[in-house]
């Protein structure tokens, strides 16, 4: 994988399960100048999902890669195939929006603090599955939103931007995730963060691949 130095576009890479909202918020900021880089592929774990299709319509490679057996991770195949296609298009930077499978040791190890994820919720509060729900089950009256790179743990890593969101009295959890996918919008075009995405990016790259320490999988 390339460094990526002040100054640079980013290549990027975008992994979606979904209807690929964040995805555009991305590429539309890449061609605005909003953000230097470009979304040079997407990927997706779900055949026909909407993130494929409008990645399609704007001239972006667009990749559904079957996840293999299991339900909330990419099996071994699986996750060669996926570092596979990363590695050929020769991205800079991963971002997950919305892809809904753990990624293993290998797949990080391959990529090395070069994945960032974009979190329905004020981390470290309410990691996991639905968190705008856990949010409202829980009664706070601010949520948000969280880019953080990826690291072993369940949505944790170091975080690059927050953003909050208020819980209204009304909201369903409809309508908060409504209004928290908003905020990850704004938050997901990665401009904004470029200082550390840039401080990272070149951290790394000075340091031989064999080096990095393993990282334990997380299945
Ligand atoms: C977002 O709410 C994201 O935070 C969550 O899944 C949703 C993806 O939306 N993990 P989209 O596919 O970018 O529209």
């Amino acid at each position: 994988m390339r460094g990526v130095s002040e100054g640079k576009k980013f290549k990027l890479a975008v992994l979606g399960s979904g209807q690929g909202s964040n995805m555009v918020a991305i590429a539309e900021a890449c061609r605005a100048g909003g953000m230097p880089g470009e979304v040079a592929i997407v990927l997706s774990d779900a055949a026909g999902a909407g993130i494929l299709i409008r990645a399609t319509e704007r001239g972006i490679r667009a990749e559904f890669i079957p996840p293999g057996k299991f339900r909330t991770k990419l099996d071994k195949e699986a996750e060669q195939a996926y570092i596979a296609a990363l590695q050929q298009a020769q991205v800079d930077l991963v971002v997950l929006a919305g892809f809904m499978r753990i990624l293993h040791g290998d797949f990080l190890r391959a990529f090395p603090e070069r994945v960032v994820n974009i979190h329905p919720a004020l981390l470290p509060s309410f990691p996991g599955l639905e968190a705008w729900k856990q949010a409202l089950d829980y009664g706070v009256k601010l949520t948000g939103c969280t880019v953080h790179f990826v690291d072993q743990g369940i949505d944790t890593g170091p975080i690059l931007a927050q953003q909050t969101v208020p819980v209204l009295d009304d909201d369903t959890p409809a309508t908060l995730h409504e209004r928290i996918q908003q905020a990850e919008r704004v938050l997901s075009r990665l401009g904004a963060h470029l200082p550390q995405l840039n401080e990272k990016t070149e951290e790394k790259s000075s340091l031989p691949r064999r080096t990095a320490p393993a990282i334990q999988s997380r299945a």
